[in-house]
């Protein structure tokens, strides 16, 4: 029996906005403070060489992502909290796998599936254009990823839920090739749907979309673009909606249930857009000032940052190195 074991990765592709505070950060971490034992959260660094291919912007990304989930409580004392590339064991039992699993099985991840689907509706001559084979078989390595730790929970949002399943695929040939038990069979934890948080032009916030509010942008910076934030015409006075209100969309993820309440009132009594706009930085605001300040400490120590992620990656490695000596015992290498 292998023990319980959460696990998960975050993908290090763009500075981290409110929209991932509200569906990844908070989610998260809010999981791994209902237990005891340690969750393992690791910056899937080579994950995101998929499509990040900056050197420069490469090492700045990893250590924002990094530096967010600690500003925001990550306890890296009680969680393990490392980068992938560090745990060399992940990248051998990767090329393990790559040979247990069927390309058939890569050629139906959804992934691969809509670059494929992209470039046909291109009208290009080759399905193939653009597409890497660390893209092609980066459900491999994510399996690597999980299993070398001997992951058995991964929670994960609904658009991952495949490879978490392509993960469990791969165990169970594994075992049954080489040996029943020796790899945990993991299994997805798809959180409750914390929706998806509208941006400042009210499409989903995302850094692809440039309309993101930033977690660690100074307090003036802050407010500009919390006033940038699309409204309609409607006068001070006149009942507004709150539900179809961008504003309060956002302001009732970070005002308590009693502020929350108190503005929706405010809305139906037809609060002008500039009060709404200042009640919804405050609480913002104040949401952000003390993460912000524990953001700009790391990300100015860097040495400390890193060693935060080094000494996670012995922990890691503590499990890491005795599985891929069992592994290779089992494939007779
Ligand atoms: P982006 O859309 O900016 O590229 P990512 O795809 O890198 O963001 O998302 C990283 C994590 O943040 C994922 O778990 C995703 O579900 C969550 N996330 C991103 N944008 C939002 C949003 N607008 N609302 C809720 N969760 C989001
Ligand atoms: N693929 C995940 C994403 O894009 C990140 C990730 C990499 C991951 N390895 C993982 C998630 C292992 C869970 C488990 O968000």
């Amino acid at each position: 029996m292998h023990p319980s074991r959460l696990l998960t990765g975050i993908k290090p592709s763009g500075t981290p906005h409110v929209g991932n505070l509200i569906g990844a950060i908070r989610p998260g971490l809010t999981l791994t403070a209902q237990r005891e034992e340690p969750a393992y959260y690791f910056v899937a660094d080579y994950h995101a060489l998929t499509v990040i291919q900056d050197p420069g912007e490469m090492t700045r990304l990893i250590r924002e992502v990094a530096a967010s989930w600690l500003a925001f409580g990550l306890d890296p004392e009680k969680d393990v909290f490392y980068r992938q590339s560090a745990v060399p064991e992940t990248f051998e039992l990767a090329w393990v796998f790559a040979c247990v699993c069927g390309k058939g099985l890569m050629n139906r991840a959804h992934a691969y599936k809509a670059a494929v689907a992209e470039n046909e509706a291109k009208g290009g001559s080759d399905p193939d254009a653009g597409i890497s084979m660390g893209l092609f078989s980066y459900p491999v390595l994510m399996a690597a990823d999980i299993l070398v730790v001997a992951g058995t929970e991964v929670p994960v949002g609904q658009d991952q839920k495949q490879h978490v399943e392509i993960a469990r695929d791969i165990a169970v040939r594994f075992n049954a090739t080489f040996g029943e038990g020796i790899l945990p069979i993991p299994t997805p934890i798809i959180g409750e749907d914390t929706g998806v948080l509208p941006g400042i032009d009210g499409r989903k916030m995302s850094k692809s979309y440039g309309n993101v509010i930033p977690l660690f942008a100074p307090e003036d910076q802050l407010r500009k673009v919390v006033y940038r934030i699309k409204t309609d015409s409607s006068a001070p006075g006149e009942p507004k909606n709150p539900d179809e209100t961008l504003l309060f969309q956002i302001y009732r993820h970070f005002g308590t249930a009693e502020q929350t309440a108190e503005m929706r009132k405010e809305y139906e009594n037809g609060i002008g857009w500039k009060d709404a706009k200042d009640a919804l930085f405050d609480v913002l605001n104040a949401a952000l000032a003390e993460p912000r300040r524990r953001y700009d400490e790391l990300m100015q120590d860097p040495a400390t940052l890193d060693g935060i992620l080094d000494a996670g990656a012995e922990r890691a490695r503590a499990i890491t190195k005795p599985l891929l000596a069992e592994v290779r015992r089992a494939v007779g290498i």
